[in-house]
């Protein structure tokens, strides 16, 4: 599925994403305990629009999309292939009132191959940004960073 609406919660690879029943993902999710999360480039945005716009319930979106389904080593679920990065997940709580179901990062898989490394972020009306340029705020924050980071 398609999910905007996700953040990190600490520096311990704890992330959440906020989705529902209605979604055949969500029952998949709790059924298995575990998923992918990947990160798509802007150039896969209409794709991953598209993905967003039909149920895994009734088709498979692999077939009909396109993406390929690379092995994962952690969990069962694929990663895709393609995207900027893949993050295997396994479940640790939910708070099904608004839908957030928190995750433990298990291993991340970087795509060397993946040059555009634009990430996509949605307004929330349809329209969508790219990632531009990037600013080194580093010496401000310094003591909310953990060692080594
Ligand atoms: C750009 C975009 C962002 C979306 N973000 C979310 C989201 O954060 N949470 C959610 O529950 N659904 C979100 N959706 C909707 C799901 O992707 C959509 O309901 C999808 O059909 C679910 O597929 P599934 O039934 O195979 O799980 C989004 C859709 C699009 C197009």
């Amino acid at each position: 599925m398609t999910i905007s609406w996700t953040m990190a919660i600490d520096f311990s690879q704890h992330i959440v994403i906020t989705t529902g029943e209605w979604n055949y993902s969500f029952r998949a999710i709790m059924n298995t305990r575990e998923c992918v999360v990947c990160i798509p480039p802007v150039t896969m945005l209409e794709t991953v629009v598209r993905i967003g716009d039909v149920s895994g319930a009734n088709i498979d979106k692999f077939n009909m999309f396109g993406p390929t389904p690379l092995p994962a080593v952690t969990v069962n679920a694929p990663l895709i292939d393609g995207c900027i990065a893949c993050l295997e997940c396994k479940v640790v709580d939910c708070i099904e009132k608004y839908g957030f179901i928190i995750m433990k990062v298990t291993r991340v898989t970087v795509n060397p191959d993946c040059h555009d490394r634009r990430m996509i972020h949605a307004i929330g009306d349809g329209s969508f940004v790219a990632d531009g340029e990037t600013f080194n705020c580093r010496e401000l924050m310094a003591d909310k960073l953990p060692p080594g980071l």
